[in-house]
């Protein structure tokens, strides 16, 4: 596995990859990687001739409150997870390299973003879809592949490659979670042993809606009403949303109909570590 930490060299060498026929996977994810991130590399492997995951944390996605300082970092286990399965290239730029001062461009969806997520990290779409945007001009690839644990991210990238045109195929990985339900995310490591017995709630409250939906009930508040008290009846959780919506506008839907295709999607926090997970459904 090659390791390439500047831009004019990733560059380079996709131009390479490219012009020998060679069809171009990339994975982008800010480290500290996990089996859901190994389930997308698979993806990507499967897709395409060369696998780049591209291993970043970058600041402009994260809030002036947020973790970005203690966002957790192991550049030495993602390597070996990342050579295990078969990457081809990591791509591991500095902050410097990434952000050398003086941009004044950023790439911002509008809408989709400022609802949710967007509602409570104001800013952190636009730090997302920009980052995104240069690390397809770096690393130009034909596929990408994000996971569906970030689901608004997910819907939000797809509309930026369609409505700018990218000749990019979107690949969206199932969510891989822990045994007793928990999706897997790096910041699972932040919580403490109670808040993690706590956070399997957050699954449970899907197979809740599920199981509401499954006996025929089609009204969001009624559902989101009973997610949200089994989630309360956690001493550690503090819910920040719990949104019944559609697939890919992102509305709220009041009342689910046939062939809807629904997307609930939560935000939690337990302690200082907030949590997201979602499911997506059509009945
Ligand atoms: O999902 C992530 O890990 C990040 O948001 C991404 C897509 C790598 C952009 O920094």
């Amino acid at each position: 596995m090659r390791i390439i930490t500047t831009i004019l060299e990733m560059q380079k060498v996709a131009d390479d990859l490219r012009q020998s026929g060679k069809s171009i996977g990339v994975v982008p994810t800010m480290g500290y990687l996990h089996e859901g991130h190994i389930s997308l590399i698979r993806i990507a492997r499967e897709h395409s001739d060369a696998v780049i995951v591209t291993l970043f944390v970058n600041p402009m996605q994260f809030g002036p409150t947020e973790d970005y300082k203690k966002y957790p970092r192991d550049f030495e286990r993602d390597k070996k997870l990342t050579e295990t399965v078969g990457t081809d290239i990591l791509f591991v730029p500095s902050k410097e390299e990434m952000y050398p001062g003086g941009n004044l461009t950023v790439v911002d969806v509008e809408k989709i973003t400022n609802v949710l997520e967007g509602n409570f990290r104001p800013t952190h779409f636009r730090g997302v879809t920009t980052v995104v945007v240069k690390l397809f001009n770096i690393t130009k690839p034909h596929i990408v592949v994000f996971g569906q644990k970030d689901a608004q991210q997910a819907i939000v990238v797809q509309k930026l490659v369609k409505d700018l045109d990218f000749d990019i195929k979107i690949f969206i990985g199932p969510t891989v979670r822990e045994p007793d339900g928990l999706a897997m995310s790096s910041r699972n490591v932040y919580l403490s042993s109670t808040e993690r017995k706590d956070s399997t709630v957050l699954y449970q409250s899907i197979r809740l809606a599920q199981q509401l939906i499954n006996d025929g009930e089609r009204n969001s508040s009624i559902i989101i009403s009973e997610m949200s008290k089994l989630i309360t009846s956690k001493p550690s959780a503090k819910i920040d949303y719990i949104s019944i919506t559609d697939a890919s506008s992102l509305e709220d839907l009041a009342v689910l109909r046939p062939n809807d295709s629904i997307l609930i999607l939560l935000a939690v926090r337990f302690g200082t570590t907030r949590l997201i997970d979602n499911i997506l459904l059509t009945i």
